[in-house]
């Protein structure tokens, strides 16, 4: 079965948005975990607009599945990996203004940059996936830097509208993901995911070639509507219960 990564990034956000402690991004990672997650994946920005240091450090301590970072190549960032030692580091190009990660790496121009951090995380027993489109000169190009897995982005399929567009974006992933069989590496799939397309995604192949999906957005929003009902429901309760005289 494709295993699940669940992106916990926006639990950050949210707690991020009073500068408080709630909601804790590390009980969210256990609740994860809890209700069948394979691993918590989480995205140190140079910025740090959500997951911080001292999140990454609770977080190696409690998590019991794989954690695995999304990252930059800056060489502050990669110190902190280094520090933390993940189960797995994904390699994601980043820029400040970006919303979030826009398209894949080009493993090809930042070759030699690569090549340095992936030497560093080999000495540190740390996986290495690299973030990539689906286009052949990358996937090989991963091959020769040595990359374990590769994650194909899955932006463009997302956000492809018309059935015409959908498809095309299919075939690419389609393409991709035998290509890295055949290179042997491990193929894994994220971005933009959701409770519409994980379903044509994953169907597209007739067994389950992607050993992973990660997924941030589309779990932590259906949480937060799924669970409004409750929450307010208790909050009534606690008035109810101080005032309904
Ligand atoms: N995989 C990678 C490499 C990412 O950069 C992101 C976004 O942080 C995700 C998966 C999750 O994307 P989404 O939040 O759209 O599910």
């Amino acid at each position: 079965m494709t295993l699940l990564g669940v992106n916990i990034d926006h639990v950050a956000t949210l707690r991020n948005a009073r500068g408080g402690r709630e909601p804790e991004p590390v009980v969210a990672a256990g609740m994860a975990e809890l209700h069948g997650a394979d691993q918590i994946t989480v995205h140190l920005r140079e910025d740090r607009r959500h997951i911080t240091d001292r999140d990454l450090e609770i977080l190696r301590k409690t998590v019991r599945t794989k954690l695995n970072l999304e990252m930059s190549i800056a060489p502050e960032i990669v110190e902190a990996a280094l520090a933390v030692r993940p189960d797995r580091v994904t390699l994601v190009p980043e820029r400040r203004q970006e919303v979030t990660t826009e398209g894949g790496l080009d493993c090809i121009k930042h070759a030699r940059d690569l090549e340095r951090v992936i030497e560093k995380m080999r000495k540190a027993r740390i996986a290495v996936s690299l973030f990539l489109d689906p286009e052949t000169a990358q996937l090989e190009q991963a091959k020769k830097l040595g990359a374990d897995m590769v994650e194909i982005h899955t932006g463009a399929f997302a956000n492809a509208r018309s059935a015409r567009a959908i498809e095309k974006e299919l075939g690419r992933i389609e393409q991709g993901v035998y290509a890295l069989i055949s290179l042997e590496i491990a193929p894994a799939a994220g971005h933009g995911l959701d409770y519409w397309n994980i379903t044509p995604l994953l169907r597209r192949f007739e067994y389950p070639a992607l050993v992973e999906v990660n997924i941030g957005h589309a779990i932590i929003s259906r949480a937060v509507l799924t669970g409004l009902g409750a929450a307010v429901k208790e909050m009534k309760g606690l008035i109810a219960a101080a005032t309904g005289r």
